[in-house]
């Protein structure tokens, strides 16, 4: 963020001087003025600090004592700027109830030792002992202690030991944690994750109960938390005294840039009034739409991916996509404007389309001698998770990580295919095409040649490359 950002200022506070030192030598070598890392605690954070327009404290407020929290709860208040927002991240009941007992269980096994790998080894052992004696024919519990142990089995031990054996693991329900924000003069504002707040993925008729039983907010997302057997929140708070607009509506999308990588199901898009496409994105999520406007509009986002639009542009490329396939289509029936901005807050909120305060820095047309952006060819470089221009962590192939060290604005398709075969050659990836291995450099040379273009277009389609 700071690299993208580079006239806001961003402060970061660890107590382990270990978790900032990789921070601190990022910061260092890409040359960042506008961060800083403090070796510092949480408790000794004054208002000397500043005020900050986001605050973000993830992974910490349920793993530490009581008093820590409170004052995790008072930086988000006294810290933060008028309008400004916190993040805190925490586990909760009920789902932390299943979770909680199995803890319970490694923490009575592990007691004995004092060493963090003897403790994990233990807890690992105890795992495995409960989950190979999980009875044949499967009751409640076992079906519940199976799923929990599957998770387990498969986490790391930096996790296994975090979650599970360390001495603090707090959870607490929802409502708790608002009615304590309170204290402090935050008000719920919203989860990070906005399709968890609506009740449109419940069955109507249980929709129907959970509105019905509370028009409070915050009831009625707790009644959610028992449905969905919630595990874990990422709430987001803002001062008391800031009044809520909460109502959605056309309006509030005026501000926002439109995004969506949402596939139509059938090809080509039919815009026919009436019949209905459904669009659906690779994490599973889906819309159906029967509306002209709409179904041009998913259909125009799919192609702009990663790129997003305004509402007016991809309204104005809509209506002329839909003029001339359907030359007798109504353009200004009455309300139809709002028709495709509802539709577009329908698909926010089952998360087929997102939405963005600002145009990141990226192309999909790249130049002749593309580059990438430097964070990501410094992360590939070290060997560090990379991260696109849209803030996403992104899994590459070894062949694509190579190619983000050498695109950096000085090499042509075939410089690059020079770089990838001296690589190639020294080992640096696996030589091989549709997982045959490729016999040496010649071979190697001649399916670069074939696919080159298509390695960087790939690169450019995931946001990283800058021009
Ligand atoms: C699970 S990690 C989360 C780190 C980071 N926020 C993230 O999301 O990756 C929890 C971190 O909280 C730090 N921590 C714990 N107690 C602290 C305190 N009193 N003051 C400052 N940092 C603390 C630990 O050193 C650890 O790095």
């Amino acid at each position: 963020m700071a690299f993208r950002f580079p006239e806001s200022t961003f402060v970061g506070i660890d107590l382990s001087i270990r978790e900032l030192e990789p921070g601190r030598k990022t910061i260092r070598d890409l040359g960042l003025k506008n961060i800083t890392l403090r070796h510092m605690n949480v408790m000794d954070v004054h208002d000397s600090l500043g005020r900050f327009d986001y605050i973000i404290a993830h992974g910490i407020y349920s793993w530490v004592p009581d008093r820590l929290q409170d004052k995790i709860l008072s930086i988000c208040s006294k810290n933060l700027a008028p309008n400004g927002i916190a993040y805190v991240s925490y586990n909760t009941y009920p789902g932390w109830h299943m979770r909680g007992m199995i803890r319970h269980m490694m923490l009575y096994h592990t007691s004995h030792f004092q060493d963090v790998n003897d403790k994990i080894r233990e807890a690992r052992a105890l795992i495995d002992f409960l989950a190979n004696s999980l009875p044949g024919e499967r009751d409640h519990f076992a079906l519940l202690l199976e799923k929990e142990l599957d998770l387990i089995q498969r986490s790391e031990d930096s996790y296994l030991f975090h979650e599970h054996l360390e001495e603090q693991n707090a959870p607490v329900y929802f409502h708790q944690f608002v009615e304590r924000a309170q204290k402090h003069g935050l008000q719920y504002l919203a989860e990070a994750e906005f399709s968890s707040m609506l009740t449109s993925g419940f069955p109507r008729k249980v929709a129907e109960t959970v509105e019905g039983i509370s028009n409070d907010l915050i009831a009625a997302e707790q009644y959610m938390d028992f449905l969905r057997n919630r595990l874990f929140r990422q709430t987001i708070l803002c001062h008391n005294e800031l009044s809520l607009e909460r109502t959605l509506g056309s309006s509030s999308l005026e501000h926002l840039l439109i995004a969506s990588r949402a596939t139509p199901e059938r090809l080509p898009v039919d815009l026919t009034p009436g019949v209905k496409q459904a669009f659906r994105t690779v994490t599973g999520a889906w819309t159906k739409s029967d509306f002209p406007i709409t179904k041009a509009a998913l259909a125009i986002l799919r192609d702009a991916w990663p790129k997003a639009l305004t509402l007016d542009t991809l309204r104005k490329d809509a209506e002329e996509v839909v003029r001339d396939t359907l030359p007798a289509f109504p353009m200004d029936p009455p309300g139809y404007k709002e028709s495709l901005a509802e539709d577009l807050l329908h698909c926010f909120a089952g998360n087929v389309v997102e939405f963005r305060t600002c145009q990141q820095n990226f192309v999909t047309v790249v130049s002749e001698k593309p580059m990438v952006s430097p964070l990501a060819a410094y992360q590939a470089e070290h060997g560090l998770p990379i991260v696109n221009q849209r803030h996403e962590s992104i899994e590459i192939d070894p062949v694509s990580k190579e190619l983000l060290k050498a695109m950096n604005g000085a090499r042509d398709l075939n410089g690059l295919i020079d770089y990838l075969v001296q690589q190639g050659i020294s080992g640096a990836f696996p030589m091989e095409k549709n997982g045959k291995p490729l016999s040496g450099e010649k071979s190697l040379r001649r399916a670069l040649e074939e696919g080159i273009a298509d390695l960087v277009q790939n690169i450019a389609n995931l946001a990283l490359v800058i021009r």
